[in-house]
């Protein structure tokens, strides 16, 4: 039998917006061996003369992180900026109230800003809106972005940074919805207290852009009424809202599991009519976007209390094959939801729940490295509103394509690119890819990650079972070009013009 085909219609006229770069954000918090024993290991060899690890950074550049949220998280509504800056050795050590650890404060926003310039990447921070007052919100902007003159700002230059950051992404707290923050709100009280804070922070600072917190997630029993409430106090002085979601294969159905995209174009599309909704009850003129400023695959590890101890192993998720076809389809759907979705962060970057794990001595790039740094690298500029025709099979979310396909075209630099996942589990698909306008002038890459074993994962003694392969690159005749798509494979195909 010959392999079953499939075609994917291209057109460089039918944009559906420009991509915000944005959306290839990372992570990073105070917890488990995320800052400490990832970022920051002054004992490791690989430590360089900040205490940064080496390696951890050349991965990092690697993926091309273009936004990082920091300190949490959770973490951050219990967390006292004060402690994490000044003098190393008069910083204080506290019990850490979100994941029952030790916290240090030997890394701090100083430390922080330092890093996000050795990655080349722009710095998001969370406030605490938890145990936190929006006077020590606004205290922190004025640490960060004032310039010198004023106490906070004072304060920095004599920390050794007389240079105002100017930090310009700021999160009005974390998950407030969720009974396990600290200082949880209802949607009410957290829409007022982010209100107040957002007029005080923009005071500080008018140039800052601000993130609203959404749901937690889309079972929590407020969503979307939560998002709803929240938009209606702060709409006219926040520019996102933000949604999370941890996906998992729970049942260890992989047809379903597999299928995820469904969930996630879901929650955007509810979030992105709850947007639509207050903005015309509100008669406003002002646009809100959406900031998915924490992603991933959660559900293997769930070890989260640090019983008291520094940098303890929690939720050191291993990820396999299926989970870098769910975090490839989850990047497809903010290219195809680019019209409302601007800012993402994948959470996190090291250690926890992340694309690299670290001993001492090494790091370990796990599956989900490399269709992350795929799209990071190559979608620029329009997303596509790309027409698929292509075998379908049964889910629980109705029949679902086999492929899941995303593109992008950069008109200023005549770069393309087409990110396919092939859900099948057992077929290889012909696939040909038609240009309808803007026929590049040749594909000048072809990168693959595929397998027989969906649990197929890498180790530290085997760790390139799992990375994508260069393929040799094939013609662009008449418009049109063929791929052989494996089952269970990713494929991520770059033109130019
Ligand atoms: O990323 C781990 C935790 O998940 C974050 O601290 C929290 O915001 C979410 O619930």
């Amino acid at each position: 039998m010959n392999n079953p085909s499939a075609r994917i219609y291209l057109d460089t006229q039918r944009v559906i917006s420009e991509i915000s770069p944005l959306i290839f954000g990372g992570f990073a918090e105070h917890m488990g061996r995320c800052v400490y024993e990832g970022i920051y290991d002054p004992s490791s060899p690989h430590a360089d003369a900040h205490g940064l690890r080496k390696d951890v950074l050349a991965a990092l550049r690697e993926i091309g992180y273009t936004v990082m949220r920091y300190p949490g998280g959770n973490f951050v509504s219990g967390y006292r900026w004060l402690d994490g800056v000044g003098p190393k050795e008069s910083r204080p050590r506290r019990r850490e109230m979100a994941w029952k650890s030790i916290e240090t404060n030997r890394f701090g926003t100083d430390e922080f800003m330092h890093f996000a310039r050795e990655i080349d990447t722009e710095p998001m921070l969370a406030v605490n809106l938890g145990t936190g007052t929006i006077q020590e919100a606004a205290d922190l902007v004025e640490y960060c972005n004032a310039p010198t003159g004023s106490y906070y700002s004072d304060l920095r230059a004599k920390n050794g940074h007389a240079e105002p950051y100017g930090v310009k992404y700021w999160c009005l707290g974390n998950e407030m919805d969720g009974p396990w923050q600290i200082g949880h709100l209802e949607a009410h009280d957290y829409g007022r207290k982010a209100l107040e804070a957002a007029k005080l922070m923009r005071l500080q600072d008018s140039q800052v852009k601000l993130i609203a917190c959404g749901s937690s997630n889309d079972h929590m029993p407020t969503y979307p009424e939560w998002d709803r409430t929240v938009l209606e106090h702060v709409y006219e002085q926040v520019d996102y809202l933000s949604l999370h979601y941890y996906v998992g294969n729970r049942n260890n159905n992989a047809s379903d599991y597999l299928a995820s995209a469904v969930i996630f174009e879901n929650q955007l599309d509810t979030l992105a009519a709850t947007l639509r909704y207050v903005k015309s009850k509100l008669r406003s003129k002002r646009e809100v976007y959406l900031s998915w400023d924490e992603w991933n695959i959660w559900y293997k590890n769930m070890e989260m209390n640090g019983d008291w101890q520094e940098a303890p192993h929690l939720i050191e998720e291993v990820y396999n094959l299926e989970d870098a076809l769910v975090v490839a389809q989850w990047l497809s759907v903010f290219l195809r939801r680019a019209d409302v979705l601007k800012v993402a962060c994948i959470a996190q970057i090291v250690n926890i729940i992340a694309p690299l794990l670290t001993t001492k001595t090494q790091v370990l790039k796990q599956s989900i490295f490399y269709p992350l740094m795929l799209f990071s690298r190559n979608a620029r500029g329009h997303s596509l509103d790309v027409l698929v025709e292509s075998p379908k099979y049964p889910t629980s979310y109705n029949e679902q394509p086999l492929l899941d396909v995303s593109a992008s075209h950069d008109p200023a630099t005549g770069k393309g690119a087409v990110f396919i996942v092939n859900r099948s589990q057992n077929q290889s698909l012909e696939t040909e890819v038609v240009w309808q306008s803007g026929t590049p002038a040749r594909i000048t890459a072809i990168h693959q990650m595929s397998g027989t074993d969906l649990k197929a994962a890498n180790s530290f003694e085997h760790p390139e079972v799992l990375t994508s392969k260069a393929l040799p690159v094939v013609p662009v005749q008449a418009g049109k070009a063929k791929l052989t798509l494996p089952p269970l494979s990713f494929t991520a195909v770059v033109t130019s013009s």
